[in-house]
Formats: C-alpha cells, structure tokens, sequence
C-alpha cells in the first residue's frame, strides 16, 4: 500500500510517498518562511497563495522522480485540520482532485493526529503511549490508546509552547521562527539574572500556560533597556534572558510531565514510552529533559528524527495508512476544511 500525503496547514508545504512497511519512499518540503519573515509571523493570505503556486509542482516532481504514477496509489492524503483555512482549502481541494482522477480514496487526516502518530512510523511506538506535542500552534499531552483512539489529558489555556519561543525571539531581536535562536542563546547565559516564575506549576493538572511568561520576558526587556540608556542589549544580556525563560519553560515541562506520566500509569498499570513530536521537540535541552524524566519511570522516550519533528507530509500519509488500516470510515466527500478540528474528534 503506497499512500501520497499532502500537508499545507500552515507554511510548509509538503508531499510525500509512504509504504505501510513504514518505508517512506520520498519526502519533499518546502518552507515559506522567508515569505513571513518581514511580518515577524505567518500571514495567512500569502501562505495560502503560496501553497497554491508550489504545491503543483512539488507533487509531480516528487511522483516524476519515484516513478509513481497516480493510479498506482493506494489513496491520496491530506490534512483537513486545525489549521489556517485557506492553506487548508489549497491542500485539501488538490488532494480531493487528484484522488477523484485517478478513482482512489481520499484520506481527510487530523494534523496534530498525524504528529503524535510520527513516532510509529520513524520509531516503532507501541499503543498505548503517552504523546506531549509541541509545535508553534500547539502543546498537549495526548494518551493514544490506538491509532484512531485518543484521549487529551492536558493541554495549553492560552499560548503554545513554540508561540512563547518566537515572541521571547522576537523581543530579543531575532526572526521567526524564534525557537532554534533562543536555544542556542540559552547555552551561554546565566539563568540566575532573571527569575521567570514557570507558569501553572503548582496547578493539580497538565495543562500549560505560556502568555504570561512572555508578558515577564517583555517586562525583563524593556527594564535592561532602560538601564542600558539605550533601545539594545547586549549579546550577554540576551543570552541571559534567553536561559532564563527556558529554565522557566524546562522547570514547569518537568513537573507537568511527571504529573502526565503519573497519570499514564494510574489507568495502564505500567508506562513504557514517552513520545514527543511538533517542531519545538527540537530543542536538545526538551529532549534530554524528558528522557532523564521516562528513564526514571522505567521508560523510554522517543522523538522522531528532526526532519519530521516539524511539519512534514509523511506523516500525513503514515496517519492515512494507519486509519486504512484500522477500517475507520474515510471522508470521501468534497466537504470543508476545519480549522479549529480537535484532537480525537470523528471526522
Ligand atoms: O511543528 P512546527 O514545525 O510547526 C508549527 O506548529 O507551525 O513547529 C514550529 C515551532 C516554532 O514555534 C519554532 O520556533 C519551534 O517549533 N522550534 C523550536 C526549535 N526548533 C523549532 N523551539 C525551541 N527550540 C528549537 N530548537
């Protein structure tokens, strides 16, 4: 079974072919983050016009270049949601299209599905396990009980995770996305010259909270300046609020993860593995964090490689795999998009 996933929820565009032998045959993305730079974020029109001009030409380079004709696929994939809406409706309506010629199912696939998904195509997870998704959009602790059953034990009441990453980048004069800069930023600095209280810490849950850790890292940042005579830091001063927030972000990710790990084994008896996925599973000092926290519980952790910790297309088409699998009813109707689909919901 060869599957072609389609992911244009926000701005990557992306295609891939995937195998169910978890073989991902080719894998092409295409980001459009010079376009958004000069806006310090993602501006919807301009991803949705750009979807619209490469995802064409991606899709019959990559098909050119496997030696795959269309109706040797299995069936066509595409995220249908969360996302922003008009990227949603380029992907979706090119997928639909294209399955429709060449008489094959399509396969309507929940994004933040896909992600906590990754880590069974590129690292052999075993139902059930205990996701955390982190990415610009999203932060969740996600038990997936089987590839199409899922239950949402904690996630963010405000910002994401990588959202509170781009605007402390953005505040110490850094581009989006901010996420990689502050990491590097944080290696040198002294974490004791700013105290970032870590948000929602002592709340008895797993959610997460992140926009007042921004508001504190804006309060920092205009009080150097005003000491500094001056609208600059300098470097060291950046690498010190860079370390801080991320002490902040590590400090409250370690209590909410152990609480979420304790939860896992209240209903499962037994935790064996922690997966994280979403662009920010990037960062070394989340990694390292969160493997010292399931080795402790007598688990393992995984993260997919980093070229699919982001947004990517084979995950779409691995998601799409594995609901064929399962037999779930497939949208096969020209239906909308969702822009604001949860995790779990029946589609
Ligand atoms: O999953 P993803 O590629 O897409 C969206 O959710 O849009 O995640 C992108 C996010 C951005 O917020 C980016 O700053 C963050 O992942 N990110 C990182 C790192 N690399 C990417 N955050 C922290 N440390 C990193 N090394």
């Amino acid at each position: 079974m060869i599957v072609l996933g389609i992911e244009t929820s926000c701005d990557e565009t992306a295609v891939a072919l995937v195998d169910d032998k978890k073989n991902i045959i080719g894998n092409r993305v295409y980001s459009q983050i010079k376009k958004h730079q000069a806006f310090g974020g993602v501006v919807p029109e301009v991803a949705a016009r750009d979807h619209l001009h490469i995802l064409p030409q991606l899709t019959h380079s990559l098909l050119q270049k496997e030696q795959i004709n269309p109706t040797e696929l299995s069936a066509v994939a595409s995220t249908i949601g969360p996302g922003l809406y008009g990227s949603l409706l380029v992907g979706t309506n090119f997928a639909q299209s294209l399955a429709l010629g060449a008489k094959l199912p399509f396969v309507g696939i929940n994004h933040l599905e896909a992600h906590v998904l990754t880590p069974r195509l590129t690292n052999n997870a075993q139902c059930p396990f205990l996701a955390l998704l982190v990415s610009g959009g999203n932060t969740a602790f996600v038990i997936v009980k089987n590839p199409v059953t899922y239950q949402v034990i904690g996630t963010t009441i405000d910002d994401a995770i990588g959202e509170a990453y781009d605007k402390t980048a953005r505040l110490l004069g850094y581009p989006y996305p901010g996420g990689k800069h502050i990491e590097k930023l944080a290696q040198t600095g002294n974490p004791k010259t700013h105290i970032f209280r870590p948000p929602l810490l002592q709340a008895p849950n797993c959610d997460f909270s992140f926009s007042g850790l921004k508001t504190a890292v804006h309060h920092a940042v205009t009080q150097v300046k005003t000491s500094n005579h001056s609208q600059d830091l300098t470097q060291q001063q950046k690498c010190d609020i860079a370390t801080s927030f991320q002490a902040s972000v590590l400090k409250v990710l370690r209590a909410k993860t152990e609480r979420a790990i304790q939860r896992f084994i209240q209903n499962f008896g037994k935790f064996t593995q922690l997966v994280v996925c979403g662009g920010v599973a990037a960062n070394m000092p989340i990694r390292n964090l969160l493997c010292e926290l399931a080795a402790r519980y007598e688990g393992e952790m995984l993260a997919p490689p980093l070229e699919y910790c982001g947004d990517n297309a084979a995950m779409v088409a691995w998601a799409a795999i594995e609901k064929l699998r399962y037999k779930t009813p497939l949208r096969t109707t020209l239906e909308g998009v969702k822009p604001n689909l949860r995790i779990g919901t029946q589609m």
